[in-house]
């Protein structure tokens, strides 16, 4: 067997989700629970109606690569279709880097699956922390200061799970300008959910790989369809590697991405979110807990010091919340909650952490 894949480590996530019991709040989920845009589905399932089910081209349909061509400011040519972001996660790694010499650095706190897949690629990987006492804020010269000449690809999202931090424009464009020919795996799977004044800024690079999808804007995870942005020189291999992992993305998916792009409605649950988040805070502001304040995506990090795989069992033990445990992402002393699921549940998860907290506290 594959030992790069024997000795992965399972995922926490998972862990503490098959301990849930029923009844429990769940602010453990990583996927929104509203209900996704019938009309895309209906266009969908019309254009496969009168077109049938056949392959797409391997990039994707040129009408739906366009589509996201025109949503990226990047020209047809460039973008690949995929069965998920994830999928052109790994499409981005397994192209653009040589698994003999090459490194890969990845932010924390961050998404698990970035190391995970550089491993599995057989690809070095190291780490670098963003401050906890600065609440995760992006910082380029921290990301700067970490890079060696073999490391040749920097991954990060924004916004970001788990942290919901937003990269800056001045400290992305500082980062851009110090990269070098490195890449710079630019996740963007929650583009549609911030919060801020302005949409999140996008890095300017020529070696940027663009990452992102539907799972998370519209609510359909289970569709299963992303793309990959590409500068013109990694096509030729994102094709060929494209071509034999999955041939092309799903046909049906691919027409629900052309309907919601081309009637611009990737952004038409963010009022929804918003109103979830201002619920959020209203609770986190009362309970005196410490928290890193969203500004995109639907996550919070909340402070409970020491282990926060120890905090997260306790938790769900005693005041059955089910929440996931910082270090997963490289925040230990954190825990993630999502608040993607319904204000009064999200509400009493934190008035129930608030009592964990202090109950703690008075034990010493
Ligand atoms: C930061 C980030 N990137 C990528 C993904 C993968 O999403 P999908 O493959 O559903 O597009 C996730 C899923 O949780 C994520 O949190």
């Amino acid at each position: 067997m594959n030992p790069r894949l024997t000795t992965l480590e399972p995922s926490l996530i998972r862990e503490l989700n098959a301990r849930k019991r029923p009844g429990d709040l769940d602010l453990g989920l990583g996927e929104p629970v509203l209900p996704p845009d019938q009309r895309a589905l209906d266009a969908g399932l019309r254009w496969l109606a009168e077109n049938g089910c056949r392959y797409s081209p391997n990039l994707g349909f040129p009408e739906v690569r366009a589509a996201v061509g025109a949503y990226l400011g990047r020209p047809a040519e460039e973008i690949c279709l995929t069965n998920g972001s994830q999928q052109a996660l790994h499409l981005a790694m397994v192209t653009a880097l040589d698994p003999e010499k090459d490194e890969v650095l990845v932010i924390e706190p961050g998404y698990p699956a970035y190391a995970k897949i550089a491993q599995m690629l057989g690809l070095a990987v190291r780490t670098v922390g963003l401050d906890p006492k600065r609440r995760f804020a992006p910082q380029a010269d921290c990301v700067l200061a970490a890079l060696r000449p073999e490391t040749r690809l920097v991954v990060l999202a924004s916004p970001n799970n788990p942290s919901a931090r937003i990269w800056p424009a001045r400290e992305l464009e500082q980062l851009c300008a110090e990269l070098g020919e490195r890449w710079l795996v630019f996740d963007e799977v929650y583009r549609e959910l911030y919060y801020t004044p302005e949409p999140p800024p996008r890095p300017s690079h020529p070696r940027a790989l663009l990452v992102g999808g539907l799972s998370k804007c519209a609510s359909l995870t289970g569709l299963r369809m992303g793309w990959l942005g590409a500068p013109p020189e990694l096509m030729p291999l994102v094709l060929r590697a494209h071509q034999l992992i999955t041939t092309a993305a799903s046909t049906f998916a691919q027409q629900v991405a052309l309907e919601l792009l081309t009637n611009g409605r990737l952004g038409d649950q963010r009022p929804l979110y918003r109103d979830r988040l201002g619920s959020l805070l209203e609770a986190l502001r009362a309970s005196e807990l410490e928290f890193v304040e969203p500004e995109g995506a639907f996550y919070c990090l909340v402070r409970v010091g020491g282990s926060s795989l120890a905090a997260a069992l306790e938790l769900l033990e005693e005041k059955r919340v089910v929440t996931v445990p910082g270090v997963a992402f490289g925040a230990e002393g954190w825990l993630r909650l999502s608040w993607a699921g319904p204000p009064e549940e999200v509400r009493e998860g934190v008035v129930r952490l608030a009592e964990w907290a202090r109950l703690k506290l008075s034990r010493g």
